[in-house]
């Protein structure tokens, strides 16, 4: 399911500026695409407007052919589900179990495909030993890839994961790794916002990067990482072994330890 941002402006009361300032973009279905920018450049925010937390103050978002104006969260659900930035602001009930189920028990699916989906979604999130458990009493990453499976679950054509690796070690990376490419190949729209570059030049094509509320840049990621003055202006940091290949003169430049290896293993014959 695509969606259309037309020139979305918002600012917060408290605000002395705009928050976003004339955000256009368009995300088609099936796609991946990395939301990212310096602290407070608007990620948040933006991704707030595309479930209807936030109502945009001007311009227009379409999920879909639909017009999201006036809409409450709870109907936007069906279309996109959105990873809060901290799993404590999402996790609301006593048992593992039902939490993973609150979301598409809301959304209206048989008990029969609740269950399989539920079921699901904590294999991919390696939560199923943890089905009986109160998520209070689990560790922070535990409740981390506990929002992560809530979200899957909830089997929206869309889903945007705000900082979904933060707090996550190698091994549950991997699962989430693991989770994205599972939900591209069902066509599903994947949005991360992120600041591990390591994590964007290895596994997201394109990257959407705000700027105090605007867009600096949307595009390939690779030429993004080339674009050394945009990235700083934005405060981010290509990868270090795009650096390195950078250093090196390679083109391409690497984007991942394997396609370094496999330059230097070309360079050498
Ligand atoms: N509830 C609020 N009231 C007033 N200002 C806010 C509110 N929430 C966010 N802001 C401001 O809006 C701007 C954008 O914030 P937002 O949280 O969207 O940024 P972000 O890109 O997600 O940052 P981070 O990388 O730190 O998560 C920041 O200047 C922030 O201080
Ligand atoms: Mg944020």
């Amino acid at each position: 399911m695509q969606i259309r941002i037309e020139n979305l402006s918002f600012r917060y009361l408290k605000s002395n500026r705009d928050n976003l300032q004339k955000v256009s973009c368009t995300i088609e279905a099936g796609e991946r695409v990395a939301l990212i920018g310096h602290n407070g450049s608007g990620k948040t925010t933006l991704a707030k407007h595309l479930n209807g937390l936030l109502q945009p103050q001007q311009g227009r978002v379409f999920i879909g052919n639909h017009l999201i104006a006036g809409e409450s969260t709870a109907q936007c659900a069906s279309k996109v589900a959105l990873l809060f930035q901290n799993p404590d602001d999402q996790i609301c009930m006593r048992r593992v179990y039902e939490e993973v189920a609150f979301g598409p028990k809301n959304l209206g699916h048989s008990s029969s495909r609740l269950h399989i989906l539920v079921k699901e979604a904590l294999t991919l999130f390696d939560l199923s030993h943890l089905s009986e458990s109160n998520p209070y009493d689990l560790g922070y990453s535990e409740r981390k890839r506990l929002a992560l499976a809530s979200i899957t679950a909830m089997d929206t054509p869309i889903l945007v994961f705000d900082e979904p690796t933060a707090g996550l070690d190698e091994r549950e990376i991997s699962l989430f790794i693991g989770a994205i490419h599972n939900l591209q190949a069902q066509g599903k729209s994947v949005i991360m916002i992120t600041h591990d570059m390591d994590f964007v030049a290895e596994h997201i094509p394109r990257a959407i990067c705000l700027k105090s509320g605007a867009v600096a840049y949307d595009g390939l990621v690779q030429n993004l990482f080339n674009n050394e003055e945009l990235l700083s202006s934005c405060s981010l940091r290509p990868p270090q072994v795009f650096q390195l290949s950078r250093h090196l003169h390679h083109t391409p430049r690497a984007l991942t330890p394997e396609q370094f290896v496999s330059t230097l293993s070309r360079s050498v014959q």
